[in-house]
């Protein structure tokens, strides 16, 4: 069986791609620091509790399961917190990425696909953005992540290290099995706010920003199920294994919706109201971020097949009302 190293593999879409991984016949060999992260959403393989420094755990990993790939998710990714400790954010996206990468050249590892974002892109210019946009991060999150996209870039040109980048737009949804879900603390991200708001078990929904140039004034995402990301994860790691080239890939549907339409959704598939009110917009927040999406179609043979609101919305509460950490 092909083992591969999955740094940050008890986050939440580590874990979600260490099961599919699993079930594509790969041993998902899963090292994390469990700073963000559940020991308990570790299932499909052993669990190696290390930090990314941690050169020998990763070279004796490497050595004990025969790596030749890995993926790398382990990062903060908080963008509020971000701009209030930029340090904190390059010194673990950056830093601590970059002593796993080295340490992945001196195991002679090859191929490693890495958990980028549309953050990256900053305010488009451009709607769907394509991957060859202008990089312009309007926060030290987006920014620390292209900076190790650099990282990435340069340790290629000067070892046999290849990479597939995937940037991610708006990860959603949760195992539709209900084993592994979405536990982030503090939690940012629409779906869950919303459900915890129906369900009672959060606060009400704040809709920030209702005066956008969008069809109802509320800001446009693209959500792409975490199912439907765990796959393009396995199809990234096939085609490095199979010899691919250093490529960057946007992961998302192509389409966009707004808050509102998110939110007038659940209603519908929850069957109860969600109690909200509407706030001034967030600094930083841009208008619309919406993925070209014609390149991973291509090149990488994948398609959101999970991600319609109805299915990311009723996952996300299963998961939300019977939580297993
Ligand atoms: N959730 C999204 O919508 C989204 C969108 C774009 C990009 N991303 C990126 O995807 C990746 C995964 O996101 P997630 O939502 O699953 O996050 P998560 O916080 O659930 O998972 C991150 C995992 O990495 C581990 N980790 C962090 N720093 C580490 C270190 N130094 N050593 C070892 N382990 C460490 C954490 O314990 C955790 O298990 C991140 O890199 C994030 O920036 C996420």
């Amino acid at each position: 069986m092909t083992a591969v190293l999955v740094a940050g593999g008890a986050g939440f879409i580590g874990a979600q791609t260490c099961k599919a991984l699993s079930q594509a016949g790969y041993l998902p060999v899963t090292l994390d620091n469990l700073v963000t992260g559940y020991e308990a959403a570790v299932k499909w393989g052993p669990l190696i509790k290390a930090d990314l420094r941690d050169r020998e755990a990763i070279l004796k990993a490497i050595s004990d399961h025969k790596i030749t790939s890995a993926i790398h998710f382990a990062a903060y990714s908080l963008v509020g917190e971000s701009t209030k400790n930029p340090a904190k954010y390059y010194d673990n996206n950056v830093g601590a990425a970059t002593a796993f990468a080295s340490a992945l050249v001196e195991g002679g590892v090859e191929a490693i696909v890495f958990s980028s974002t549309a953050a990256a892109y900053g305010i488009p210019t451009v709607t769907p953005i394509p991957e060859d946009h202008v990089l312009a991060p309007i926060n030290p999150y987006g920014g620390s992540k292209i900076a190790f996209e650099q990282v990435l870039h340069w340790m290629g040109q000067a070892h046999p290290l290849r990479h597939t980048i995937l940037r991610y737009f708006n990860a959603a949804g949760a195992d539709p099995d209900g084993e592994i879900g979405e536990s982030h603390d503090p939690e940012t991200h629409l779906i869950p706010l919303i459900c915890q708001a129906a369900l009672g078990t959060g606060k009400p929904l704040t809709v920030f920003g209702t005066d956008y140039d969008t069809k109802d004034g509320t800001a446009v995402r693209d959500y792409i199920h975490v199912v439907d990301l765990a796959a393009a994860h396995v199809a990234a790691v096939k085609r490095l294994l199979d010899g691919g080239s250093s490529r960057i890939f946007n992961v998302g549907t192509g389409e966009g919706v707004t808050v509102k339409e998110m939110l007038t959704t659940a209603e519908k598939v929850l069957g109860r109201p969600v109690p909200h009110s509407y706030g001034p917009r967030r600094e930083g927040d841009p208008q619309s971020l919406v993925a070209d999406v014609k390149r991973i179609r291509a090149e990488l043979d994948w398609e959101a097949k999970h991600s319609d609101l109805e299915t990311l919305i009723r996952t996300a509460a299963a998961w939300q009302a019977n939580k297993k950490y």
